[in-house]
C-alpha cells in the first residue's frame, strides 16, 4: 500500500537520505530502527508527506503524493495517513472527546458522527469514563492513547508513529503495543513505527534497520 523509491533528502550540503527503496502491505506493523542521526524521522516525515524528498517517489494506495500540493495534499493526509508522535500534542484546553474529533472536524464529518466514532475508540482503549477530562487530567499513558485514538478517527490506510512510547513506563508502553498489534489483527490496521523500543520491534511483522541514510 505504500511504496518509496529512491528517497534522497539533504540538509544544506549534508545527505541524510542517500536513495531509500521502502515498501509497506497492507495490515503490516513495521518497525524502523537504528542509531540516533541515522535518518528515521527524516524518512517518516516524508512518507507521511509532511516533507517532501530531493529525490525519489512516494505513492501511498497508488497516489503519487508528490504531484499533490497544497489544499489537495492537506486533505489526502487528512483522510490517509495517522500521526502519533513522541509527545501527544494534544490542545489543553480541550477535553479528550474533542482533541480525538479534530481531525474528522477537518475533514467536515458531522459532529454527530465524529463524537460517535471518538467514543467507540474511547471504549476500545478502555478509556470511556476519561471523555470528558482535559488532556492535564488525564496520565501520560492516558494521554498517548488519547492521540492514538485522533490517529484513528478519519481510519487513515496507514499510521506512522515517532517514538510512541519513548516517553511512557514499561507498564504504559506495553498496554500501548499491545493496542497496535490489536488494531492490526482486527482491523488490519497498516502502521510504520519509528522506535528505540525492543519489545516494540519484537511484536513488530518486520523490522527495518536503518544507518547513515540508508535502509540496511
Ligand atoms: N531541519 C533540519 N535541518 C538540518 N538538519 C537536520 C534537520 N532535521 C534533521 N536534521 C539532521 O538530519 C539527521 C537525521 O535526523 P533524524 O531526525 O531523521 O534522525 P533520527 O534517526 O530520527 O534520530 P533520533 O533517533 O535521535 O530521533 C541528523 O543529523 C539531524 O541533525
Ligand atoms: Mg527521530
Amino acid at each position: 500500500m505504500l511504496k518509496a523509491t529512491g528517497i534522497k533528502k539533504a540538509y544544506g550540503s549534508l545527505p541524510i537520505l542517500k536513495g531509500v527503496d521502502f515498501e509497506v502491505q497492507k495490515g503490516e506493523v513495521v518497525s524502523i530502527i537504528g542509531a540516533s542521526g541515522a535518518g528515521k524521522s527524516t524518512l517518516l516525515h516524508i512518507l507521511g508527506t509532511l516533507d517532501k524528498p530531493d529525490e525519489g517517489i512516494v505513492e501511498l494506495n497508488g497516489t503519487k503524493v508528490s504531484k499533490l500540493s497544497g489544499e489537495l495534499l492537506s486533505v489526502f493526509r487528512n483522510k490517509n495517513i495517522g500521526f502519533v508522535f513522541q509527545f501527544h500534542h494534544l490542545l489543553p484546553e480541550f477535553t479528550a472527546l474533542e482533541n480525538i474529533c479534530i481531525p474528522a472536524f477537518i475533514a467536515k464529518t458531522s459532529k454527530r458522527q465524529a463524537e460517535l466514532r471518538a467514543l467507540e475508540l474511547l471504549d476500545l482503549l478502555g478509556l470511556k469514563d476519561r471523555a470528558m477530562h482535559k488532556p492535564n487530567e488525564l496520565s501520560g499513558g492516558e494521554q498517548q492513547r488519547i492521540a492514538v485514538a485522533r490517529a484513528l478517527i478519519n481510519s487513515p490506510s496507514i499510521i506512522l508513529a515517532d517514538e510512541p512510547s519513548g516517553n511512557l513506563d514499561s507498564a504504559n508502553a506495553n498496554a500501548l503495543h499491545e493496542f497496535f498489534i490489536t488494531l492490526r489483527d482486527n482491523f488490519k490496521q497498516t502502521f510504520i513505527i519509528v522506535t528505540h523500543n525492543e519489545d516494540l520491534a519484537q511484536i513488530s511483522d518486520r523490522v527495518v534497520t536503518m544507518k547513515d541514510g540508508l535502509i540496511i
